[in-house]
Formats: structure tokens, sequence, C-alpha cells
């Protein structure tokens, strides 16, 4: 979500007259996005504040802005904190950048932008900016209104809103004039979309309205929630072969105890059945997830259920944290907290046992021949990169105007982060 509301802002400080620089020296405003969905993102945004204040001290000149959720959730305290910032800008006022700004500029002022009660304020395109990309994201609702007892996320993000389907359409249509290939749509939750025009669309309809048009390869969506996830949604992937088939479907425990103390909404068993739903429409239908240790109250019980359930399901990979506190929310004030080393211990046996699943899922792909998207060269040079339908990074020798393209290629060697494979010539 962060990327895409970077991009939002880096199309609309074009159509104002800058240009990118990857220096921050040569910069004449500096926009830090920020994350607060936990602990750690919190420090590394702080400490790049922290760097660019120096910048700032050197060259007052420069505009330095802070956006995001940090932002959203600090307001005015960041200006307290960091007072030679010049703006804070809140999630939904991007699309007020010039306006600010023009103020900034003419007025020498400070400013905080950061209103949650609004809709978004629509945020302009610039029809050329996603030129070398392959692929990008569409934002399709924001805001959540679950309310999961640990979870930041609706106090930074307000209250769900669905964007029309006809501006999600429009932006599609932009994107593919540009030469993007793959879409990702983005929401809190994607399964709550529904948007209010002439009569109500959801979630799987918009999917099918996105799938008809021309030059899109591939659409992906992300975060759908368990407990909203339908069967319209699922038979979207039987029916429509541009739906890639990959859900990243977090499920945080296997404790069914500790799950009711988030406030998730499902069991484990709902979970599994929704996983096997998934897997019967293809064997190797790609599940991702995200999962936590350490939640307020969780014992080695409740630990050994959620090893269980990563063991019973075997994700193709897992996004894995150590619970943090976040301010305001409802596990905040539980008792029972985890220690932190415990929490360490806990994470480490469980990526440890996952690097050992995503390896075993890996393999499986050896001796298939697979679609991949060509996105550009690898990181050592010499190979093609690219990543195939069940979103693994598969490397081959290839010429690089393959870049943008849909390739055969045939997977020989697995590894925990990529596969490798030979291009079929005849693709
Ligand atoms: N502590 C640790 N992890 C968290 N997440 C969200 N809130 C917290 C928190 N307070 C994780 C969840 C979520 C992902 C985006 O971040 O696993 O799915
Ligand atoms: Fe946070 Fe839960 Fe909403 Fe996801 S569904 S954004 S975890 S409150």
């Amino acid at each position: 979500m962060n990327e895409y509301d970077s991009d939002c802002l880096g199309q609309q400080l074009m159509n104002y007259g800058l240009t990118a620089t990857d220096n921050h020296e040569d910069a004449g405003l500096i926009m830090i996005n920020t994350c607060t969905v936990r602990a750690k993102a919190q420090q590394k945004a702080f400490s790049l504040i922290g760097r660019m204040m120096t910048v700032k001290k050197r060259r007052p000149d420069i505009i330095l802005g802070i956006m995001g959720c940090i932002a959203q959730q600090k307001g005015i305290d960041l200006l307290k904190k960091f007072p030679d910032v010049d703006l804070i800008l809140g999630t939904r006022e991007i699309g007020r950048i010039s306006q600010i700004l023009d103020r900034i500029i003419k007025g020498n002022e400070k400013i905080v932008a950061t209103d949650l009660s609004i809709k978004s304020i629509p945020r302009e395109r610039h029809d050329g900016y996603f030129r070398n990309r392959i692929k990008s994201y569409i934002s399709i609702m924001e805001g959540c209104n679950n309310f999961c007892s640990y979870c930041i996320v609706p106090y930074v993000r307000g209250r769900e809103v669905s964007r029309s389907s006809q501006e999600i359409m429009e932006e599609a249509k932009s994107l593919l004039s540009q030469g993007i290939k793959e879409i990702t749509l983005l929401g809190q939750n994607v399964n709550s979309y529904l948007s209010a025009e002439r009569e109500e669309i959801t979630f799987p309809m918009l999917l099918r309205m996105l799938s008809g048009l021309n030059g899109l390869n591939r659409i992906r969506f992300t975060t759908s929630h368990p407990k909203d996830l339908s069967d319209d949604l699922i038979n979207c992937f039987k029916e429509l072969p541009v739906l890639c088939p990959h859900i990243h479907l977090p499920f945080q425990s296997g404790s069914d105890r500790i799950l009711r103390m988030m406030n998730r909404g499902y069991s484990r068993e709902q979970y599994i059945a929704l996983i096997t739903k998934l897997r019967d429409i293809r064997p190797d239908f790609a599940i991702t997830s995200d999962v936590m240790v350490g939640f307020p109250g969780e014992s080695d019980k409740d630990f050994q259920m959620t090893i269980d359930l990563i063991r019973t399901i075997e994700f193709d990979n897992l996004f894995s944290f150590k619970y943090s506190d976040r301010k305001g929310t409802f596990s905040e004030k539980m008792d029972k907290k985890v220690d932190e080393h415990e929490k360490s211990s806990r994470l480490s046996i469980l990526q440890s046992i996952q690097k050992e699943i995503t390896l075993k899922r890996n393999i499986k792909h050896i001796g298939k021949e697979e679609e991949v998207l060509v996105e550009g060269e690898s990181k050592k040079g010499v190979l093609l990169t690219g990543r195939n339908e069940t979103n693994q990074i598969v490397n081959f020798l290839g010429d690089i105007k393959l870049i943008g393209s849909l390739v055969k290629v045939f997977i020989k060697r697995a590894f925990i982060n990529s596969l490798q494979g030979i291009l079929n010539k005849n693709h």
C-alpha cells in the first residue's frame, strides 16, 4: 500500500514539474513514506527521518515531509519531535500535494494535513510514469472495519471506503497503455470491496470486469481476509485465466483461543477448509500467509498449534513477525505479555521450519514447464528474472528483448528464494 501511495505521490510531483533523483543530496523535496504496523517498521522510519533531518540542517532550503501511517497517527506531535520538518501528510490527503507545496513554497508555512474522516482526495495520474515497468498496483479500497485486537490499521487508514469501479478501470487502462502487464489489486480487505455506483459491484464482479481488458496478462490481489473469502471469489480462480493461482491469506495463529483473542472471526478448522477448497482447484495453488508469535497470553501449547498448522498446510511462503504493542489497540491493554527472548526463540523455530517447507514446495516445481512474466535482468546480471504464475522468482538465460513478455521456462533447480530454468525457445 505504501509503494502504491509513493507512486501516486510521484505521479503528482511529475505533473507539478519535478523530476526524480536517486540521490537525496540532489533533492529539493524529500518525502519519507512511513509504516507503523509493527514496532520495527516504525523504528526504521524514525531512523531514516533522523538521517534526513541532518540533511535538512545542512541544506535548510529543501522541503522535508513525512507521509504514511506514522504521519497519520502522530500528526502535529511529529512536528514537536522533528521541528525542521515542513509537512506531515496523512494517508487520505496525498491528492492535495500540489496545493500544499504551493502553500509551503509561497507562504513559508508548515503544514499538517491528516484528515481521516474524508474519502481519499482523488489523485492525479501521469500517463508516462510507469513506462519502464512491467507490473504495478491499483488500490481498490482503503481502510479496515475489522479491528483485529493487535492492529493499528483501522486507526491510521480509517474505515473501509471502496473506489468506484469506473475509476479503477480507467486507472488500469492507463497502466496498460504504458506497457504494464501485471496488476495487483490492493486493499486491507479486498473481499469487502463494494462499489455503490449504479448497482452494487462486488470484488468478484470487479475481477471479471478487469479480466476482459486487452493487454492485461495477469491479475493478483492482496489482502483477503479468511472470514470473508467467498465461494464466488474462489470460483474466479477457476473462471478467469488471467487471475494467478496464488493467494495471500493471513492466518496469524494456529490456536483457536488466540484467534478469538485476536478477534479474527474464524477458527483453525475453517481456515484449513478454505485452503482445501483452493487446492482442490489445482494442487499447486500457491498459499502465502502472515503469522505472528508472542501475542499476549500465547502459551507454548498455543505456539505448538501454530507450528502444527504450518506443517499441516505447508505454505509456499510465510511472513512471520514478533507481536509488538501498538498504541491504542485492544491487545496493548491485555496482560500476560510474552517475554522478548521467548518471542525471538519462537520466531526462529518457526522460520527454520518454514524454510524447509518453502524449499520442499519449490522443489515440486522441478520438471515442470511454467509461464514466466519476464521482469528484467537478475541481480547477478547474466540471467533474466521474472515470476511464474504462483509468484516464485524464476531465473533463466535469455535475451533482454524478452523483458515484458510471457515465456515458457522449464524448471531445473529449486532454491529457497528462487527457481532456475531453461527457456523454451518455441514459446
Ligand atoms: N505485532 C506484530 N505483527 C503485527 N501485524 C499487524 N499488527 C501487528 C502487531 N501489533 C502483522 C500481521 C499482519 C501483517 C501486515 O503485520 O501479521 O497480517
Ligand atoms: Fe488489521 Fe485485521 Fe484489518 Fe488486517 S483485517 S488490516 S489485521 S484490523
